[in-house]
Parts: C-alpha cells; structure tokens; sequence
C-alpha cells in the first residue's frame, strides 16, 4: 500500500515543464468532477476556466463566491504559516482534498500557477468521470525575469495564426517576452502609416524570393494590436525591433532617398542597399516617424530593439556620403564607427524619449549608451569579451548566444539543412545554458536580465520547418530560464519531456522527435 502511494505521489507532478522550484507531497486527492466552480478572484477570465476543463476533461464553472469552489485563486494573505508569500510572478499552489488553491500577488503569478495546475489535471488519473489530483503543494518562482523567444518574420514571415499558436506554446511553458524581429533586408513585415510604400514595396519578397512582384506579407496595425494584446492575456511582452542603420535594404529598396549603401570592400554585397543614411536630417526623421507609430502599437514593451548589428559589413559607401562627410567634418570624427557611435546615440535618444528602453544586439555596448535606457542582446558565442566587457560596463543584458541558444542551428548531427559553428545546438546544450557557460560571474545576477532562443528564418521556408527547428527545444530553453540551477537535470527533463510531446501534437505543433529520430524537415 505505502508503495503504490508512493508511486501515485511521483506522478503528482512527473510532467511539469518547467519544473517547479520545490513540491512538497501531500496526502490524499482531489476529486474533480463536472460542474465544479472555479473562483477567479476579480479575474474576468472565462479562458482560465476553460483551460482548466479541457485539462481535467470535465466542465468547470465559473463561480459565484470562493465558498465550495474546487479551485481558487487567491491574493497572498490567505497563505497560511510555514509557506513563502509569492512576490512578482511566483506563486503558491496548494492542491488539498477539497480545493486547488493557487496563492499569488500578480496576475502573472495567478497565471503561471494556472499553467502548472492544467499540466498536472493532464496528467491526473481520471476515475469514471471524474479527475483524481494528488495533493501536493507547489511553490514556484522564476529564476530569470526576461524569459525569451525571438521569431525572425523577415527572411520568411509566419503570419498571424503561426505566431498565436507559438504565443500559446511559450506560455504553456512559462516564457514571457517575445522579440518580433519584423524588419529585415529581405522584407519589411509591419504596416506604418506615415509610409506606406514600407508595406506596398518592401513587404514584398523573401530570402528564397526575391521578385520585385512577390506577393507582400506583412502585418496590419490591426493585427499588430491583437497580436499584442492575445500576448497580453497570456503573460507574454511582445518586443518589436525595428533595424537600423543596418539590414535596411527593405526599406530602403521602398524609400530610396534614405539609403546609406551597402557595398562590403569595394565588392558588391549581397543586399546593396544594407544601410540607411546614418546622417542625412530627412532619414533620421523618417526613422522617428517609424518609432512613433512603433511605441503607439506596442504601449507595454518597455523595450524598442533597435537592431545594431553588422554595421560595419555595409558601411562602405558612407565615406562618400555628402550628409557623413559633413558630419565627421563638423564632430571632428577620424572613423566610421565614430558616426555609427553617433548614430545609435541619436536614435537611443529617441526610443528613451518616447519612454522605452533601447535595445540592441552586443554591438551596441561599445558605444556608451545610457545604462538605465538600454539593453544589450549578448549574441556572438564567439566574442566572450563582449559579454564580459558589457557587464563590467554597467549594462543589462540578454544572454541568447548563438550556440547554444540559435534555433537555425541544427539540434541533431545527422541533420543536413541548418547552421553549425563547431558544432550544433542540440536540446542538452540548450537546456544546460547559462550554468554552462563560464564568463559570468556571482556579481552579474542583477544585470543578467535573463536568456532568449532566437529563431533566424533564412533556412525555414515552411512552417512546418519552423516549428520542427523550435520544438522541443524552445521548451528546453523554458526551463532552462525558469528553473533555478540545483533543481535543473536534464536525465529528469526528458522523461518529463517525452509526456509533453503528445501535447504539441495534439496542438498541431511539429516538432523533431530525438527519441524516434524522426525523419528531418529540410524546408
Ligand atoms: C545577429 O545574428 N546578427 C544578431
């Protein structure tokens, strides 16, 4: 007998991804049957109470009073001694034999509670209509506050009903910020009224098509808004980044009077428009105007990512520009980087005006930004010292190196179609970031704001590669930034791991299988 309890108390919570930060066992079930209330505090929440149903596989109510619902959502003064109040968005779940309560102060921290609580009702036994749930009490918290993920809608673009269905996904697993890379030289992919052409013109095309008369892709204001706000409900920031004074080409290919050249050494480059005009007063107020309508669509961001990247592979032609040539006479400027070093600083000026922080990829951090106004994307795995010089600068950072953390980097040594930079990113390596990494140190904990995974589309044409590229590592990636250190064990997450895939199934989520290999999508 005290065997088989045992057993059924491990399964109390097998599954959860991320894994909590400590679950204590408890005696006895809960029963769950149809028509049982659920309390939502002064939440107005139906889809709560619709997840819960779906997850217990009976139909909850929406509850009139706390009294006699089976599951509550309470602030923290209800927490009873012994436990931790939940601050920020941790929270307490206390599953008894009358009652799931979830205890939080947020209500994100109601939220995740909510999330751990539906993987667990999955997973319950269910007993001739109803769910069994084994007592238990979960106390949870995260280990890092920026918990990202970051879709490149350029090189090829999702669309709406792909990047729902990845919100749903990200929040099932606790992440919570989303970087919508949406301009790029390939495509410009947001709607910005004050320029229409950005859309009519450089909307059009992809990486694999690059037809002046490709249909256009790209997303409405509209869309924009209930994109933002489908995230919103789901705990989720989304962070817009709009490139500059790089990767400008689709912009620049509809507004020509801004371009800034994009020739590498005197040789033609691939995108020969890479560049805006980083000096000209006309460019630098059309890039305002972008920001404006930007800051208007994504009010909650905190963040505008600027791009910042790769300047100097396209600023070849600048030397030449009339607009630089006067700029550098005027500042007494000897090199180039000293105008992309003024550059960024004008525009940062912009964004911290318009209330955001700016961020930027690691290039930024050399070019003394306001370190309460910015925030620095660590992405060259290869330049350890960036990182390291960032942090000892002042800055906050984002860690999303691209090993491990590149998702178009291939995850499996047999895959043929993806990146590798000596070696690949498979879902150990994902999973073990950042503890495996050996630049930070105890000091950085406050300007370590957390780590991202970043999805480049150059190589996913399909949907279907995309999600085969994501999945399952984007939930290696989830625990990996929620789950603190000493409670992280990959050996633990893969058991874990292999209950969660008829999940994504069941969602209509591809995925690589890495315990039936399963057959590579290539496009
Ligand atoms: C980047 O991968 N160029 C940020």
């Amino acid at each position: 007998m005290k065997i088989w309890l045992l057993a059924l108390v491990a399964t109390a919570t097998a599954g959860v991804i991320p894994r909590p930060v400590e679950v204590k066992e408890g005696e006895g079930q809960l029963k769950i049957e149809a028509g049982g209330f659920v309390a939502l505090r002064d939440y107005d929440k139906r889809a709560w109470v619709e997840a819960l149903s779906e997850a217990a596989g009976v139909e909850l109510r929406m509850a009139p009073a706390d009294v006699g619902s089976v599951v509550q959502f309470l602030g923290t003064d209800f927490v009873p001694d012994g436990l931790p109040k939940p601050t920020g968005e941790g929270y307490v779940l206390r599953i008894q034999p009358q009652t799931a309560i979830v205890h939080a102060d947020t209500e994100a921290g109601h939220f995740y509670g909510l999330q751990t609580l539906v993987q667990l009702l999955e997973e319950a036994e269910r007993d001739d209509g109803a769910t069994l749930l084994p007592c238990a009490t979960v106390i949870d918290s995260p280990r890092f506050g920026w918990r990202g993920f970051m879709l490149d809608e350029s090189r090829h673009f999702s669309g709406k009903e792909a990047v729902l269905r990845l919100l749903d996904q990200m929040a099932r697993y606790k992440l919570n910020r989303f970087h919508w890379h949406l301009t790029d030289s390939p495509g410009w992919r947001i709607e910005i009224k004050r320029y229409p052409k950005l859309t009519e013109i450089g909307s059009r095309g992809s990486e694999t098509d690059r037809r002046e008369d490709a249909p256009r892709q790209f997303y409405t204001q509209d869309e924009v808004r209930e994109i933002v706000a489908y995230a919103r409900e789901r705990g989720i920031t989304v962070v817009p980044e709009i490139d500059m004074p790089g990767h400008a080409d689709a912009a620049v290919r509809a507004y020509p009077e801004h371009d800034g050249g994009g020739f590498k050494n005197g040789k033609p480059f691939k995108w020969s428009r890479f560049t805006f005009n980083p000096a000209k007063p006309e460019t630098l107020a059309f890039l305002d105007g972008i920001l404006e309508e930007v800051a208007d669509l994504f009010p909650d961001a905190g963040v505008i990512h600027f791009g910042g990247d790769e300047v100097h592979f396209g600023w070849g032609k600048w030397k030449e520009l009339p607009e630089v040539k006067a700029l550098m006479e005027k500042e007494g400027f000897s090199e180039l980087a000293e105008v992309e070093t003024w550059f960024n600083r004008r525009m940062a000026g912009k964004i911290n005006e318009l209330g955001f922080a700016t961020g930027g990829w690691d290039e930024i951090a050399g070019r003394d930004l306001p370190r309460d106004g910015t925030l620095v994307f660590w992405w060259r795995h290869d330049k350890p010292q960036v990182l390291r010089r960032a942090l000892d600068d002042g800055y906050p950072v984002v860690l999303c190196p691209r090993r491990p953390l590149y998702f178009d980097f291939v995850q499996h040594d047999s895959h043929k179609v993806g990146r590798r930079w000596g070696g690949f990113n498979p879902l150990d390596q994902v999973y073990a970031f950042p503890d495996s990494l050996n630049v930070l140190e105890p000091g950085d904990a406050d300007q370590v704001r957390g780590i991202q995974a970043n999805l480049w589309t150059e190589t996913t044409v399909t949907q279907a590669r995309r999600d085969f590229m994501t999945f399952p590592r984007l939930l290696a990636l989830a625990e990996a930034a929620w789950t603190p250190a000493d409670r992280k064990d990959f050996a633990d997450f893969e058991e874990r791991l292999k209950d969660q895939l008829p999940r994504l199934d069941r969602a209509a989520v591809g995925y690589y299988d890495p315990y039936r290999s399963s057959p590579e999508v290539k496009r």
